[in-house]
C-alpha cells in the first residue's frame, strides 16, 4: 500500500477478529517501529514488548471495568528510559505511529493506546511480568489485529499560513 493511502486508511480499530497476525507481519511492524526518529538517536533508551500470550492479555483486560485494548490479539508496549526530559513520550509516539501505519499498510487494524499504560503501571504484578530493563517505564500501547469492519475518517486540524 502506498504511504498516503495508509495514512488515509489508518483508524483506531476497536473491534478485532479472533485471529492472530502472522509472525512475518509482526516482524515488519516491529521493524517499522525501529526505523522511527528518536531524540538524539538514543535507540538504546527504547524497548518494545510484544504480548500475544492469551493468559497475560486476559489478565490485563480483566483489571479494568472497560475495554483498554479491545481484545486486540497483539498488544505492543513501547517503553522508554525515563530520563526526566519528556523525550520518552515523544520518542514512543514516533515508534507507535510508524507501527500503526505499517499495520495499516499490511491490511491490519490497529490502535494507539494510552489507557492500558496507566493500568499496567497501577498493577505491579503486571509491570513485573513485563520484565522491563532497569530504569524503563511503559509509555505507549499499540493494539494490532484483523479489523472487524471498516471506518471512514476525514479529520481536520486548523491551519494558519503566514
Ligand atoms: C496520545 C493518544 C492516546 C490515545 N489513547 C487511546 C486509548 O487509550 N484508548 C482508545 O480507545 N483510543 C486512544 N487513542 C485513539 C484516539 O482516540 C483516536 O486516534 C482519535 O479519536 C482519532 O481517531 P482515529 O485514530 O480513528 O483517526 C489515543 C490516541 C492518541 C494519539
Amino acid at each position: 500500500m502506498e504511504l498516503f493511502e495508509a495514512i488515509d486508511k489508518r483508524f483506531s480499530n476497536r473491534k478485532y477478529l479472533d485471529k492472530q497476525i502472522s509472525d512475518e507481519d509482526l516482524k515488519k511492524i516491529l521493524k517499522a517501529g525501529m526505523q522511527a526518529p528518536i531524540g538524539r538517536g538514543k535507540y538504546e533508551d527504547m524497548h518494545i514488548t510484544v504480548i500475544q500470550n492469551k493468559d497475560l492479555l486476559n489478565e490485563i483486560s480483566g483489571l479494568a471495568d472497560r475495554s483498554v485494548f479491545y481484545n486486540a490479539p497483539t498488544l505492543v508496549i513501547i517503553s522508554a528510559r525515563d530520563d526526566g526530559n519528556g523525550l520518552d513520550k515523544e520518542n514512543s509516539a514516533c515508534v507507535a505511529m510508524n507501527m500503526l501505519l505499517a499495520a495499516t499498510a499490511l491490511g491490519l487494524g490497529s490502535i494507539y493506546l494510552n489507557l492500558v499504560i496507566g493500568l499496567i503501571k497501577e498493577h505491579k504484578e503486571i509491570l513485573d511480568k513485563l520484565n522491563l530493563p532497569e530504569g524503563f517505564v511503559p509509555v505507549v500501547g499499540v493494539g494490532i489485529g484483523y479489523a472487524d469492519g471498516e471506518h471512514i475518517k476525514d479529520h481536520e486540524i486548523s491551519v494558519d499560513y503566514m
